[in-house]
């Protein structure tokens, strides 16, 4: 007998993470998807596969399911603002924002973020109430900055433990 979704969800909210921005189009090609996850993880170095998990209910599920292509922009601590527009529902949250562009596939990016990936879609495996999309890692820039982190319904950064005596 499986725990309840709803103790899983409190589960969740115990584990911090890091915050991304997945970007991609829909299947117009012209209009901009775009949701913030803490799902992102480095699933393989070689090939350098990345992965995330989307839920069935996201207005953006169809377009990421079926995209070519999208982006993963890992955000720095200063970047709470773009965490909560694209955890929001709604058109608007992208048509007022200044992406940038990729340049071997012109995925949508997060300007000035701490990782700016280009990503060609792998594979997409269906799990519960979740897809899981992997993509293969065909651009990268870091930037320097320290990551935002997500933590228990809050927007944060990380600070390094004193240990030693
Ligand atoms: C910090 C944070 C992490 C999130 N992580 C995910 C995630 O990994 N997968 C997901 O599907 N939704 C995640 N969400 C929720 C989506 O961002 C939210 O449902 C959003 O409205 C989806 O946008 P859409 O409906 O326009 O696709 C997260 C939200 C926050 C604030």
């Amino acid at each position: 007998m499986p725990i309840s979704g709803e103790v899983y969800r409190q589960i969740g909210r115990s584990a911090a993470g890091a915050v991304s921005i997945i970007a991609g189009y829909d299947q117009s090609r012209v209009t901009i998807m775009a949701l913030t996850v803490s799902s992102f993880v480095t699933l393989s170095y070689d090939p350098p596969l990345a992965m995330f998990a989307i839920q069935h209910n996201a207005d953006s599920y169809r377009s990421m399911v079926e995209s070519k292509a999208f982006g993963v922009s890992v955000l720095n601590a200063e970047q709470a603002d773009v965490a909560e527009r694209f955890a929001r529902k709604g058109r608007d949250k992208v048509a007022s924002f200044e992406f940038a562009f990729g340049e071997r596939h012109g995925v949508p990016l997060v300007p000035a973020a701490l990782v700016q990936m280009e990503c060609l879609t792998d594979q997409v495996f269906l799990s519960g109430d979740h897809a899981i999309i992997t993509g293969l890692i065909e651009g990268a820039k870091l930037s320097e900055g320290q990551p935002l982190l997500y933590y228990a319904r809050q927007f944060g950064t990380f600070v390094p433990l004193v240990t030693g005596s």
